[in-house]
């Protein structure tokens, strides 16, 4: 069977920078408790000018520039994401064209965090199975136009950013070995905003009660995606008679710092077998995986062979871990 590989890694950060100094001046709340709490000591935000499509069409040039791939080679593009440029079309559209590859079909996926990695594994069976041979595969969001900026609980926690990678379909060991998603919208609740969708359409009133916000039940969050994330990680490696000891790099989605390391120590893993960027970048929810990559990826801390893990949990609740020969 043929395996889906990545051959080329990018991403994009905003520059402007929002530190918790900066956020001290905003909401009530300080430097010592947000990096006690999360381990975040600043995060991008997008300027006026800048989109979802647009942070992801550069992310995606750079992973297309790496793989020396054109744009008209690429014959499925998705992006994922849960603040796209509209509603609809898609971003993946806007971004197909942003970037030329009019070959590719071109979809969203709205996963929250765990985006990316459903994103990954959707792609990578088209190229498992021959239904397209080379697939970009993008992290985007503007988190930043959905936090309420009134709430110290949940604006100190996300930032803007995205990642993106090539994919293509080879004969050969390396590459992506499996797949695992899992979802369970019981608590969906926990997690989510409110408006403006077909449940609470656009109305003044909504504004004024905050419905286009994000909303979240940090402590309930917290725990769950301890045990998902560690729980789909081991289905993972034992699904390919892996275990933590082979892990090269995991790179879980950068939630927060206890979250991670929560999930690392559980895990037995030493503290350099987790990629963390999330002191620089915050949360930026289906980016932050490919984000991390790209930046471990440049810095030549992969190499031929290693084993590296995607490790994601989302709203919905979403989660999910895929496994990389690399
Ligand atoms: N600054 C100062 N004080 C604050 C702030 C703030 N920004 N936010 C909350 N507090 C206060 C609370 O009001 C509360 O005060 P009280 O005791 O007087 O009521 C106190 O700090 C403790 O609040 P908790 O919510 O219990 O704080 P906790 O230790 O749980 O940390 C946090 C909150 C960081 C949100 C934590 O629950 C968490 O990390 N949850 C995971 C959420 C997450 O990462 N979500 C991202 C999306 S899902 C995902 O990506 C996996």
């Amino acid at each position: 069977m043929k395996r889906a590989r990545i051959i080329g890694t990018g991403s994009y950060l905003p520059e402007k920078v929002l530190s918790n100094t900066d956020l001290e001046k905003m909401v009530d709340t300080n430097d010592e408790w947000i990096l006690s709490r999360t381990g975040i000591k600043e995060r991008r935000i997008a300027a006026d000018d800048e989109t979802t499509s647009t942070l992801a069409t550069k992310a995606a040039q750079r992973a297309l520039e790496m793989a020396g791939v054109t744009p008209d080679q690429i014959d499925l593009l998705i992006v994922a994401t849960i603040t796209g440029d509209f509603p609809w079309p898609s971003t993946a559209c806007l971004v197909q064209d942003q970037i030329g590859a009019k070959n590719a079909a071109a979809w969203d996926v709205s996963a929250a965090c765990s985006g990316f990695v459903y994103a990954l594994s959707s792609a990578s069976k088209f190229l498992e199975t021959g239904a397209a041979t080379r697939a970009l595969v993008i992290g985007a969001e503007v988190l930043s136009r959905i936090i309420d900026w009134e709430d110290r609980n949940t604006c100190i926690l996300f930032g803007d950013g995205a990642g993106a990678v090539v994919l293509e379909a080879h004969e050969g060991e390396s590459g992506i070995l499996s797949s695992h998603l899992h979802a369970d919208g019981a608590d969906w609740k926990l997690l989510y905003q409110p408006g403006f969708g077909s449940r609470h359409p656009a109305s003044i009133s909504g504004i004024e009660e905050r419905l286009p916000y994000l909303k979240m039940e940090g402590n309930e969050v917290f725990k769950i995606a301890v045990r998902s994330m560690y729980d789909v990680a081991i289905e993972a490696l034992t699904a390919n008679g892996l275990t933590s000891r082979d892990v090269h790099l995991l790179f879980p989605h950068q939630a927060n710092k206890r979250i991670l390391e929560a999930v690392r120590k559980r895990l037995e893993l030493r503290p350099e077998q987790l990629y963390s960027m999330v002191e620089r970048c915050g949360n930026t929810s289906g980016a932050s995986i490919p984000l991390a990559l790209d930046e471990a990826n440049r810095n030549g801390q992969i190499k031929e062979g290693d084993i590296v893990v995607f490790d994601a949990f989302g709203g919905g609740f979403t989660w999910g871990a895929i496994p990389v020969r690399w």
